[in-house]
């Protein structure tokens, strides 16, 4: 995607292959600031404290971290202690462990002396296949949004949940992703961002980077999304995901749940964008994934520029008050219309599930 009219990808490799650049996304919107990551510890604090976020970033980040290992030292033992610590840094987003595993299972029958620069190789192609991933996921949704559009006049009303764009993944996003291919077609849009409380990656990021492509946006808070619904005013919910479990059920950013709950109540098409490194077959439904607690300083705090250009933190609720904070929850395969993968559509259903991923690429 492009930023100030320039094209940039959410991280890149120095060139000397010592280290990782990363985009801060916790300074985001007010500032684009990039960080330099050159161990594993750095790494895995730029995920644990989502200076990196999304899923598939995540799970890029995550892979570069193992090539960092590798150029230190590339022994079994140790590739396999870097992989067990960065799997720790966030519990949910299952791209992180599949990333982690692939990186291992082309390292470790390697001999060692080749290991540091087939782990940076591996890396690159791991990041370079996600954004061609997204690229198809963004074909297939724009399908979806140019029959919506032929269907009434006006713009094609997308609402989104959290962050499912560029910003989530190396290039492209997954949920925005259709939604950037039908503004390159000239279809016209436009999104309802919620704002995605308690860190708001809604109104912090999705904003900002709609607005850097000029995708025509209004940012809403979470409670609307059920009144627009049944107003009429929503064509279509397009989310990201965190990890999908073998039946379809759906992880996915604290809120999404409500969100289908009321799709389906007014019969509005809810998809989720799928990349296939998200898709856990080991567990048989979403109540088995585990949710991220976060923080209760998320909910009683919060962060936001000043009329004079800091950027303050600010105490919302009563000193001492106490909080819950779980990050995701997963939406009943039964209520998403149908997962957007870089295969093509399919239904949120186990048979059709495992014959995508027994299907030849
Ligand atoms: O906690 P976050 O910001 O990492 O959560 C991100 C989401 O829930 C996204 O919707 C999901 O990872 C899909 S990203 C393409």
């Amino acid at each position: 995607m492009r930023v100030d009219g320039q094209p940039r990808r959410t991280l890149w490799p120095a060139d000397g292959q010592d280290a990782l650049y990363v985009i801060d996304q916790r300074q985001l919107p007010h500032r684009l600031a990039v960080e330099r990551l050159d161990s594993v510890p750095a790494v895995l604090v730029a995920i644990r404290d989502m200076w990196v976020r999304g899923a598939p970033l995540i799970g890029a980040t995550a892979a570069y971290g193992l090539a960092l290992q590798a150029r230190v030292d590339g022994c079994d033992a140790a590739l396999q202690a870097a992989a067990a610590q960065l799997r720790t840094a966030r519990p949910t987003a299952v791209n992180l462990a599949w990333a982690l595993q692939r990186m291992l299972r082309r390292l470790l029958p390697l001999p060692p002396a080749e290991r540091a620069v087939a782990a940076w190789q591996e890396a690159a192609a791991l990041a370079d296949e996600d954004v061609a991933t997204n690229q198809a996921i963004g074909r297939h949704g724009l399908a979806l949004l140019a029959d919506l559009a032929r269907r009434r006049p006006g713009p094609v009303r997308v609402l989104t949940h959290c962050n499912a764009g560029w910003l989530a993944t190396v290039d492209w996003g997954t949920a925005l992703a259709p939604v950037y291919q039908a503004r390159a077609a000239g279809i016209d849009l436009q999104v309802w961002v919620d704002e995605t409380r308690p860190r708001n990656q809604g109104a912090s990021l999705t904003a900002w980077e709609l607005a850097q492509q000029g995708v025509a946006h209004t940012l809403i808070a979470d409670n609307a999304g059920g009144h627009l619904m049944q107003r009429g005013l929503v064509d279509i919910v397009i989310v990201g995901c965190d990890r999908v479990a073998a039946n379809g059920d759906v992880c996915n950013k604290i809120g999404t749940y409500l969100k289908a709950l009321a799709a389906r109540e007014h019969g509005v098409p809810f998809h989720v964008a799928m990349p296939l490194s998200t898709l856990d077959l080991s567990l048989p439904d979403g109540l088995q994934i585990p949710i991220e607690e976060r923080s209760a300083r998320e909910l009683t705090h919060i962060t936001g520029r000043t009329a004079g250009g800091d950027v303050l933190e600010v105490q919302l609720a009563p000193d001492g008050c106490a909080a819950a904070n779980p990050a995701f929850d997963v939406t009943p395969a039964a209520w998403v219309s149908g997962l957007i993968t870089e295969r093509g559509l399919v239904a949120a259903r186990r048979e059709a599930l495992q014959a995508l991923v027994e299907r030849p690429a």
